[in-house]
């Protein structure tokens, strides 16, 4: 880049800033509708929202709203949902086995979301937190996590999504070989067409603190997650998990949490080149919420600064639960 640049008085670079026409002309990036991902939490029964202390203005949906919500999402032009299931603690064992149940919550949910809105892409996250009473990604054996037993029913778990509907596949767990597994077992079953979206650089965080109440697994965390998650001061091996997914077949890569790693966003796009999303999660949702809440900023303002800027970091998308908000607010630009 050329640095040399014209002094004042000849250079006045506020001439570019004078009108809403002549900035959005030399605005260097753009967010549309269409790279937004909406983060849904599914719960049984009908006609049910239910409200998640942490995350106020998010709600639990049962399958017939969120369907008819996702209708609306896709209406706004958004075109990927990610769905989270409530699972009853009934269903939550040692073995995880309702992870791949072809009748659990989260295929139901898919089948129908397909079955009647078969352009909306669905991605479902590949991890057994949701169906272990212990709140672990992955299987646990006298208190230890382990690795290799899990990619087992990581690929079962994937392979089950896939029969349901899913056209992207999140692996959120972060044991070694995942990517691999889920891709092969993708592929064995002829499902050489669902892509692989890896939650690749995920940092232990705090962050997901919100998250963990919507899935009804908080409280239940037995330790913390320190031990497969990344560690929050470490960028280069940030990397080195991104270029191993890659290799393992992972199509797009994600970067989480979001804004307290636009460096790490910035550097998988710049490295690698490959599609890059970044995670808004539930306590960066919550923390700008609880800001517009009390009157300290105002919500739509910080919430289009927060997705413009992963878009300044590289991302190709993002995804986020202020995705509706965002979609009615873009609804006029693109
Ligand atoms: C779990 C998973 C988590 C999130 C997405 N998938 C939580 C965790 O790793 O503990 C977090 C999302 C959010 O906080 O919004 N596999």
């Amino acid at each position: 880049m050329n640095r040399s640049l014209p002094s004042f008085p000849s250079y006045r670079p506020r001439r570019l800033r004078g009108s809403r026409g002549i900035r959005q002309l030399v605005s260097e990036t753009a967010l549309r509708r269409s790279d937004l991902i909406w983060p849904i939490f599914i719960c049984e029964g009908r006609n049910l929202a239910t409200d998640i202390q942490s995350m106020p203005g998010v709600r639990r949906l049962s399958i017939d709203l969120a369907v008819a919500e996702a209708s609306n999402a896709a209406a706004m032009g958004i075109q990927c949902v990610a769905l989270f299931p409530e699972v009853d603690i009934a269903k939550r064992t040692l073995d995880c086995r309702e992870a791949w149940n072809p009748d659990s919550l989260i295929n139901r949910t898919t089948r129908r979301i397909k079955a009647q809105l078969p352009d909306l892409l669905v991605m479902l996250d590949v991890a057994m937190d949701p169906y272990n009473l212990a709140g672990h990604d992955g299987l646990v054996v006298d208190g230890v996590i382990v690795n290799d037993p899990t990619l087992e029913c990581l690929r079962k778990q994937a392979v089950s999504h896939a029969e349901a509907g899913a056209d992207i596949i999140g692996p959120s767990d972060m044991m070694d070989g995942r990517v691999g597994a889920i891709r092969s077992a993708l592929d064995e079953c002829g499902f050489t067409d669902v892509s692989i979206m890896s939650y690749s650089a995920k940092f232990a965080s705090a962050f997901y603190g919100p998250f963990r109440d919507a899935i009804g697994s908080e409280g239940l965390l037995t330790g913390d997650k320190k031990t497969y998650q990344l560690n929050p001061a470490n960028a280069d091996e940030a990397c080195r998990m991104v270029a191993r997914d890659i290799q393992e077949g992972a199509d797009m890569v994600m970067v989480k949490p979001g804004m307290p790693y636009l460096d790490i966003c910035r550097r998988v796009k710049s490295e690698f080149g490959f599609p890059t999303f970044a995670y808004q999660v539930s306590g960066e949702y919550a923390m700008l919420y609880a800001l517009a809440e009390a009157g300290i900023v105002d919500l739509e303002s910080v919430v289009m600064e927060s997705l413009i800027a992963f878009r300044r970091a590289g991302c190709d998308g993002i995804l986020t639960y202020f995705a509706p908000i965002a979609a009615r607010m873009l609804r006029s630009y693109d």
